[in-house]
């Protein structure tokens, strides 16, 4: 069966972001910060969304714990409200053209080039005992990612934009060889821009792969969870619900950030509604806002598990979709560099 491609509309742009699935589900972070925007975007942009799933396996994964992640993040992209008639929402390994794609521009990335990413040598650094050369070449699984797909722009948060600027550095490189093949995508930055740190050291960023399950708020996290580690949140001892630019606040100012993009509030409306309380109410009051904003989402969440086969159907399609975009891109390719 072949399904319509509904990329096909010329008066918008495309805008392609990727998710690893690893770890705990999304992060409230994740969610401010990047999926509430692409949701929001599939009305402005032909929206193509894929779970990075051949990125995880750079670290080690338990089979059959990585393969639930892959499908629960999946589900949770439909409960954020990604619509997969609107868009293409798939899993990159049901698509074999990144891999394919990745081969070709490995043969146009530099060893220097790849040496210098941070992101290698941090992660080199962190599992000592498994430097595997996918960790090496990611940035250009990464960039047959994004090349495939002729985007326009890439959300990428601080620690994506080395990735993406090598990306672009092979675009033009290979154009430069063999003509307009790829669009040279640009970082998109989202609007709302938030930036959401750690609940147990604000000069973090909210992570989900943190150590302390304090640190950050899962979006399936049940209420009182979410309330407990509000209460929890590292802040100073001014007692004061006012934004400042200081370093010391830097607690206070990320759960002000959070009540303002969880209610739509502005910071000076929350710093006059909240002038005459302290700390443990505000906190309260923040946990409150974060648990409405989130519950839509595990209630819808919870109905699509019950739904198994949708699910695997949104994939397959998904999956259709993107490759029929991709054999586009990959056949240009290969002809362009003289493979039959
Ligand atoms: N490397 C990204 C991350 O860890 C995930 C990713 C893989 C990605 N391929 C991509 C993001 C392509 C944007 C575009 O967050």
């Amino acid at each position: 069966m072949t399904f319509t491609c509904n990329m096909e509309n010329t008066d918008k742009k495309t805008i392609l972001s990727g998710i690893q699935p690893t770890g705990v589900s999304f992060t409230l972070g994740n969610f401010l910060g990047a999926i509430r925007c692409w949701a929001q975007m599939q009305e402005e942009y032909n929206c193509l969304t894929f779970i990075a799933d051949l990125h995880a396996i750079t670290i080690r994964q338990e089979p059959s714990l990585f393969r639930k992640q892959i499908f629960d993040c999946f589900t949770l992209l439909l409960a954020c409200g990604m619509d997969p008639e609107k868009s293409a929402l798939f899993v990159q390994s049901q698509v074999h053209a990144h891999a394919e794609l990745a081969w070709v521009l490995g043969c146009y990335t530099q060893f220097g080039e790849l040496s210098r990413m941070t992101q290698f040598k941090d992660k080199s650094t962190k599992y000592p005992e498994n430097i595997n050369s996918g960790l090496f070449t990611y940035p250009i699984l990464q960039a047959a990612d994004i090349l495939l797909y002729q985007p326009h722009y890439v959300p990428v948060g601080e620690d994506q934009k080395q990735h993406l600027e090598l990306a672009r550095n092979i675009a033009v490189r290979f154009n430069h060889n063999h003509g307009d093949v790829f669009t040279i995508p640009a970082p998109y930055i989202s609007k709302s821009g938030g930036k959401i740190n750690s609940l147990a050291d604000p000069s973090k960023k909210m992570s989900k792969s943190d150590q302390n399950i304090n640190a950050y708020i899962s979006i399936l996290d049940p209420p009182e969870v979410i309330i407990k580690k509000f209460k929890r949140a590292v802040t100073d001892s001014e007692n004061k619900i006012v934004f400042k630019d200081d370093i010391e606040k830097r607690g206070i100012n990320n759960l002000i950030t959070i009540y303002s993009l969880s209610t739509g509030n502005s910071i000076s409306d929350i710093e006059n509604e909240f002038a005459n309380n302290g700390y443990g109410d505000f906190k309260l009051a923040v946990g409150e806002a974060v648990v409405e904003l989130l519950r839509p989402i595990r209630e819808k969440f919870e109905i699509y598990n019950k739904d198994k086969a949708y699910i695997q159907e949104c994939q397959q399609k998904g999956a259709e979709k993107a490759a029929a975009l991709a054999a586009r891109t990959l056949r240009k390719v290969y002809r362009k560099v003289g493979l039959r």
